[in-house]
């Protein structure tokens, strides 16, 4: 049996669209519908992964470092207490050291690398789709994201999901490995504005992290997040430049999808 946590996210969506037809697959959930298991990091109770061989750990990341952490340690030490023969984790590409949301994802690795599971690490790059909500155009079409002249190695989240189903489908092939999964093509402001026919002028950081709390609407650990990721893009850290091996095309079996045409296709909804 192969089991999918978070798998009402974006992310984990695809992931199970792309499993559907298969009798072996069970879907975990913070909200499961009928035929669904409940799994919620945050209740232990909820983590039963009895008759489960392979788990694919989708992060939930979207908290406080000591929350996350607790949420992937519970995840793993379920899965140890239950036999889980496999588990698979989305971490957060090699490059990616300098974003405030680096270390729960190299805590989880180290903690997957001393548990008596077999294991594999997705390090997965920033998506194209999380590049449309950082870099969106504003109303008169100009883009202001604080990227200076950086580019992000962006990657389609659906060709996350395919790697992810490959490698948690035949788990055993790909026992102990990392994989870095970014994208080929690194994009910058002004590719975004030339894609949608709009301009860039990136903000200062100083100007954006003013404008995200005076919006309201971020919750205290995400300024920071935010302003990593901003800063680490115009820094030139995530272009995937110092990733020595991108085995996206090769988990892939084929070109990775344009980045590009994932980050308009979000902007416009
Ligand atoms: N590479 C990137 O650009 C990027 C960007 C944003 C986030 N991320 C990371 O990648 C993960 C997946 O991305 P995504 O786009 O699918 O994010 P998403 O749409 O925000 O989905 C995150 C999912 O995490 C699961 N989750 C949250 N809290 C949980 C808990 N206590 N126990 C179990 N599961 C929990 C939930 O699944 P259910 O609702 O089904 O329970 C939630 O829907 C994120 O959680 C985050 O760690 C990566």
């Amino acid at each position: 049996m192969l089991m999918i946590t978070g798998a009402t996210g974006a992310l984990g969506k695809l992931v199970t669209a792309r499993l559907a037809d298969r009798e072996d697959v069970v879907i975990g959930t913070r909200s499961p519908a009928p035929g669904e298991r409940r799994v919620d990091f945050d209740d232990p109770a909820s983590l039963d992964f009895t008759g489960v061989d392979t788990l694919l750990v989708i992060s939930a990341g979207a908290a406080e470092d000591d929350v996350v952490i607790a949420r992937h340690d519970a995840a793993i030490s379920a899965a140890e207490k239950a036999g889980v023969r496999h588990l698979v984790y989305t971490s957060l590409s090699g490059d990616g050291d300098h974003l405030t949301y680096a270390l729960a994802h190299r805590w989880t690795e180290r903690r997957l690398r001393a548990s008596s599971l077999r294991w594999t690490v997705l390090r997965n790059g920033l998506y194209a789709e999380f590049l449309a909500a950082i870099a969106a155009p504003g109303p008169d079409g100009t883009i202001a994201a604080p990227l200076g002249t950086g580019r992000l190695a962006a990657v389609a989240r659906e060709d996350l999901a395919e790697a992810a189903v490959r490698v948690a489908t035949a788990p055993a092939a790909h026992a102990g490995r990392t994989y870095e999964l970014v994208g080929e093509h690194a994009l910058g402001g002004a590719d975004l504005a030339a894609a949608l026919g709009g301009s860039y002028e990136p903000g200062s950081l100083a100007a954006t992290r003013a404008a995200l709390i005076g919006a309201g609407q971020a919750l205290p650990f995400q300024v920071p997040m935010l302003m990593s990721t901003y800063s680490a893009v115009a820094g030139g850290f995530l272009d995937g430049t110092s990733i020595e091996r991108n085995d996206l095309r090769t988990l892939l079996g084929r070109e990775p999808r344009p980045a590009i045409e994932a980050y308009v296709r979000a902007v416009r909804g």
